[in-house]
């Protein structure tokens, strides 16, 4: 099978950035490491974890409460993230971004704080099939909690949320949320928001955008998306695990109770009464993650000097290539849409062998893929299966490993056959 090129001039070289991975220097089982699960989780690259260990040999201190020269510097170096990450989704202001363990936590936090307060009987949350877990059942159980609606848009042929079941929706309920992911983690598929966005507006509901597996591969811009709320992870995106962050608008985080209570979210505290602080410290309680932080401001660095536009057109890339050589293998269903509508996504099924076994048999030919209901299960219901194999790639990925899993899969063949 003849190679793609993703390694001319004006493309990403996905070649030369794997040296910055250290985990790549690696064997697995007597193999060279196909990592084909970053939609999972994103692999680190040096200048990242140069960038953590730098703050935490030359700048560590608690953060916001020292007066000394040390614990200074360490807050310059958070507000520095948070600035990095401004700038990343295009917000208005550092004060709506808030760092949160990861984009879980900053979806529960809209969901509590926003919907203990502005939901009940007679009102509806509407998210879609093919939201990820941490998108569905914060809002599942939040809204069930408030006595409103619980509604899911069901995915049409082309693997779409279907909105010709809007007009139904809104004749019979008060929509209050929509809540939906820009890129699916199962399918890979890329949406377009604004339709759904427009009609979120028209109903005077707040639209809520899981970004997770957005951020790592595309440039976002919360004020073009005109959404209200928008969660990323760090960890797939190259920063370090333990630190996400969640973009609200000013006004609304301001008329929203805090998520978390103790230290530093406070103004005053008192045996009667105690005040909140300013955005973001409201929603900000306990010591930050600071060098996670710092982590994440160092990948978004790293990503930023790649550019996001050559990210996104290598694994379009890439996308298209594991189309093409997983459609040859006998006895596979691919799921998801064509290549230029999805991220580096591609979730597929061999014909009689389980998920789990396929991964395994991967796992010996030093292949890592995912098996499993990807945190997807209303969609794997969709679907009529328990779980799909999900092969990803991010900017290290490389064709290679594509070939590798490729060849895998026919010793999965063999073993089963
Ligand atoms: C689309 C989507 N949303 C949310 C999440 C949750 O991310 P985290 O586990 O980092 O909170 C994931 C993680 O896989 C995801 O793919």
């Amino acid at each position: 099978m003849g190679n793609v090129v993703v390694n001319t001039a004006t493309k990403l070289d996905a070649h030369a950035l794997r040296a910055d991975f250290p985990i790549f220097e690696q064997e697995f089982h007597g193999k060279p490491l196909a990592f084909l699960d970053s939609a999972a989780s994103s692999q680190k690259p040096r200048q990242m974890l140069e960038a953590m260990n730098r703050f935490y040999e030359t700048s560590y201190a608690n953060v916001h409460r020292g007066v000394y020269e040390l614990a200074e510097r360490a807050t310059e170096g958070l507000e520095h993230a948070r600035e990095r990450t401004r700038a990343f989704i295009n917000a208005p202001s550092t004060r709506e971004v808030i760092f949160l363990r990861n984009a879980t936590e900053a979806l529960n936090l809209v969901a509590y704080s926003w919907g203990l307060n502005n939901l009940g009987p007679g009102d509806a949350v509407v998210v879609t099939e093919l939201e990820h877990h941490s998108n569905f059942v914060p809002w599942q159980y939040i809204a069930k909690r408030q006595g409103a609606d619980f509604l899911m848009l069901s995915i049409d042929e082309s693997g779409d949320p279907d909105l010709s079941q809007l007009e139904e929706i809104a004749r019979d309920h008060t929509v209050k949320v929509v809540a939906t992911n820009l890129v699916s983690n199962s399918l890979g598929t890329i949406h377009d928001l604004v339709p759904l966005v427009e009609w979120a507006h028209e109903q005077n509901a707040i639209f809520v955008c899981d970004a997770a597996q957005a951020a790592p591969h595309m440039k976002l811009d919360v004020q073009a998306l005109d959404c209200d709320f928008l969660a990323i992870s760090g960890h797939k995106m190259c920063g370090p695990s333990g630190i996400g962050a969640l973009w609200g608008r000013a006004e609304l985080l301001q008329s929203m109770e805090p998520f978390l209570l103790g230290g530093h979210m406070i103004s005053s505290v008192r045996a009667d009464k105690t005040m909140w602080g300013e955005l973001p410290h409201k929603f900000e309680a306990g010591t930050a993650p600071m060098a996670e932080a710092v982590g994440l401001g160092a990948a978004i660095d790293y990503l930023e000097a790649i550019g996001l536009d050559k990210i996104e057109a290598h694994e379009h890339e890439l996308a298209a290539y594991a189309l093409g050589r997983l459609g040859e293998v006998p006895g596979i269903t691919l799921y998801g849409p064509s290549a230029e509508r999805r991220a580096g996504v591609v979730s597929f099924n061999l014909e009689g062998i389980h998920p789990h076994d396929v991964a395994q048999i991967l796992d010996l030919q030093g292949v890592a893929i995912r098996a499993g209901h990807h945190c997807c299960q209303p969609l794997m219901h969709k679907l009529g299966v328990a779980a799909t194999n999900r092969a990803s790639f991010y900017l290290y990925t490389i064709p290679e490993e594509i070939d590798q899993l490729v060849e895998g899969l026919y010793a999965v063949r063999k073993v089963f056959a």
